[in-house]
């Protein structure tokens, strides 16, 4: 099976080297555990080690914020994007307009934009965004459901974060994304101690052990070597 490292240091190993080529993965996890940064590296190591272009989606981010929190990792993000091996995107909904039309509006400039540099690699950053455009949890669902199943028609890789509450066995914020998947990475951050597991990963023998992980100056940084207890963040 061809695989898609993450390029996310010592994570891969846990995988069976990277995530089944064209298969969606969710990172969830509670503020500030580390999800953006997963995600930007999936897409920035790839474009870097491995020269696959990717798309970065970014729902709620300001976008001169995303490249500053990058650039603050040492990362050269703009001869990457002259190289078109990535470009970050932000998409835009106002709630005050009916939500379905201006989705598929930007599902077709995400589409155009894959196209554009031959992405393999996509993210959308963060999911728990269509809350905010969308009260009716059944209408919410719905619109989830189908515009991660248009993705998945842009035979990429791609990788979704979800917003939980923290807890070890909350992997998403409305309960579809889970669903919707085909694996799921749950971060905790339990301060000061920052932790993943994998739930999930169709066709992998993956670990099944939750790893402990720091943020440094470079970016993430997970033990596969390591183990935390599950004790340590079941009772969040
Ligand atoms: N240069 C850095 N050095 C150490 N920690 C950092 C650095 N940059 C970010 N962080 C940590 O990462 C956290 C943000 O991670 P992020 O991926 O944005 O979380 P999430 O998307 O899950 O909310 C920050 O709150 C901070 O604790
Ligand atoms: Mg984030």
């Amino acid at each position: 099976m061809e695989r898609v490292p993450t390029g996310v240091k010592g994570f891969d190993e846990l995988i069976q080297g990277g995530i089944p080529k064209g298969a969606s993965v969710l990172v969830s996890g509670g503020a500030g555990s580390g999800k953006t940064i997963f995600a930007t590296t999936f897409i920035y190591e790839g474009a870097r080690k491995f020269g696959d272009p990717g798309l970065f989606v970014t729902v709620e981010g300001n976008l001169k914020n995303i490249v500053w929190n990058m650039e603050n990792f040492g990362w050269d993000i703009k001869s990457l994007e002259q190289k078109n091996l990535m470009k970050i995107y932000r998409m835009h909904i106002d709630p005050r307009k009916p939500v379905e039309p201006q989705i598929d509006k930007e599902l077709d400039i995400i589409t155009s934009m894959v196209k554009d540099i031959g992405a393999t690699r996509l993210t959308i950053d963060s999911t728990t965004s269509f809350g905010a455009w969308m009260s009716d949890q059944g209408k919410l669902r719905n619109l989830l459901f189908r515009f991660v199943d248009s993705l998945k028609d842009l035979n990429c890789t791609t990788m979704l974060t979800a917003e939980t509450k923290g807890g070890a066995r909350d992997f998403s914020a409305y309960g579809v994304e889970e669903f919707v998947v085909d694996g799921i990475f749950a971060m905790y951050f339990i301060p000061p101690n920052r932790s993943i597991f994998i739930r999930k990963l169709r066709g992998t023998k993956h670990s099944q052990s939750v790893h402990p992980c720091e943020i440094t100056e470079h970016g993430l940084d997970i033990k596969p070597k390591d183990e935390v207890m599950w004790s340590a963040i079941k009772q969040y």
